[in-house]
C-alpha cells in the first residue's frame, strides 16, 4: 500500500505547487470545505501511511498481501507468457513482485508513478531479482493518458495491476472513468487485476481509520502542517480534531478535520473562517461488494475473470478481461 501512497503524491514541480494552492483555495471556499486526498502524501504523509499499513486495526494491506500470497499461482495465471504487467501507481513494488514471481515468463513490467525517483530506485532493485524481465518505468499521473514504452506496447497481452484499493478514493464516475481509461491502455487482449476493499461491519471499518495509536489522526492532521509549510498557512494543529466514520448510506469512510472552536486561518493567500465543529472533508474511501464493483467494471467494458478474498471476506482482488 506503500505503492498506492506514492502514486498519489503530487509532483514536486512549480506547476504542482500552484495546483495545491488552487485546490486549497477552491476547497476551503466551498460550503463544505474539502481538500483532495492526494495531498496527504508529502514525505511525512507517505511515511505515516506506511506506518498505517502496519497497524493492527488497518486490515487492507495485510489482507491484500495475504490474498496475493495464497492465490499467487492462480492470479498470476492471468498473465500469459510474454505479457507486460502495467502497474498503476506503483511506488513500492512488493505486491507486483508476488505476481511476477508466480507468472510464467512475463516479458515486461511497466510501473507507472508520479514519483520518478522512487520509480528509478525500485526498478533497479527489481532488475537484479528478475534479470530477464524488462523493467520500464513511466513517470506519469496514471489517471491521465500516457504512452506505454515500446516493450509494453509490443506485448500482445497487457495486464493492468491496481492494488491497494486506491480506487476507493475515487468517486463512482471517476472510478468508472479510470476503468475505461485502463481499458484503452491495455487493449483488446487486456486483463485488469484490482484490489478492492469490501463493505463490512462498521466497527471494523471505524477502527481501521481510528487506530488506538493515533497514527491515522497524525496522517490527517499532517495536511495542516503541509499547508503551513508549502502555502504559508497558519493552521494550529491543536485547534483541529481527526474525525473518521463509516457513512453507511454512501458506503464510504469519510475523514474530516474538525475545527474545535470558531477561528479564522490564513492559507494560500486567503483567510478562511471556521465555525466550532465545522470540518474540512479530507478523504473518501469507498467500500464495495464483489457485485457492486463487478457491475461498475462490466458497465465500462470489462468481463469478470476471477475474484479472491481473505477468509474473513474483508478485502478482494478482482480480475477482468477486456470485452463485454
Ligand atoms: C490508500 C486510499 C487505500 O482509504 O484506506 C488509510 C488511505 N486513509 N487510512 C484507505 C487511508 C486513512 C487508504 N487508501
Amino acid at each position: 500500500m506503500v505503492a498506492y501512497a506514492r502514486s498519489l503524491r503530487p509532483q514536486p514541480t512549480g506547476a504542482e505547487e500552484t495546483s495545491f494552492a488552487a485546490d486549497v483555495r477552491a476547497g476551503l471556499r466551498a460550503p463544505q470545505k474539502r481538500i483532495p486526498a492526494k495531498y496527504f502524501y508529502d514525505e511525512t504523509g507517505s511515511l505515516l501511511f506506511e506506518r498505517i499499513t502496519e497497524l493492527p486495526e488497518y486490515y487492507p494491506t495485510r489482507c491484500e498481501m495475504g490474498i496475493l500470497r495464497d492465490h499467487a499461482a492462480e492470479i498470476a495465471g492471468l498473465i500469459a507468457p510474454g505479457a507486460a504487467l502495467v502497474e498503476f501507481g506503483s511506488g513500492s513494488n512488493k505486491k507486483a513482485r508476488l505476481l511476477l514471481k508466480a507468472a510464467s515468463a512475463p516479458a515486461a513490467y511497466v510501473p507507472v508513478d508520479i514519483s520518478g525517483e522512487m520509480l528509478a530506485r525500485e526498478a533497479a532493485d527489481l532488475h537484479s531479482d528478475f534479470p530477464h524481465l524488462k523493467v520500464r518505468p513511466v513517470e506519469a499521473d496514471f489517471t491521465q493518458p500516457f504512452a506505454l514504452p515500446r516493450e509494453g506496447e509490443a506485448a500482445r497481452h497487457k495486464v493492468g495491476f491496481f492494488p491497494g484499493s486506491t480506487i476507493g478514493n475515487f468517486e463512482l464516475p471517476e472510478a468508472a472513468a479510470f476503468l475505461r481509461h485502463a481499458g484503452k491502455i491495455l487493449g483488446s487482449e487486456g486483463v485488469l487485476i484490482v484490489g478492492v476493499d469490501l463493505v463490512k461491519p462498521a466497527e471494523i471499518l471505524n477502527a481501521a481509520y481510528n487506530d488506538a495509536a493515533g497514527v491515522t489522526a497524525q496522517f490527517n492532521l499532517n495536511l495542516l502542517t503541509r499547508m503551513n509549510r508549502e502555502l504559508g498557512g497558519r493552521f494550529d494543529r491543536a485547534a483541529f480534531e481527526h474525525h473518521a466514520f463509516f457513512n453507511r448510506m454512501r458506503n464510504r469512510i469519510e475523514m474530516h478535520l474538525v475545527s474545535r472552536k470558531p477561528q479564522t486561518v490564513k492559507a494560500a493567500g486567503e483567510t478562511f473562517r471556521f465555525r466550532a465543529g465545522e470540518s474540512i472533508h479530507t478523504e473518501n474511501s469507498y467500500k464495495y461488494s464483489i457485485e457492486s464493483f463487478g457491475a461498475l467494471a462490466r458497465g465500462v467494458g470489462w468481463r469478470p475473470a476471477g475474484v479472491w478474498t481473505d477468509a474473513d471476506g474483508y478485502f478482494s482482488i478482482q480480475a477482468f478481461r477486456a470485452g463485454h
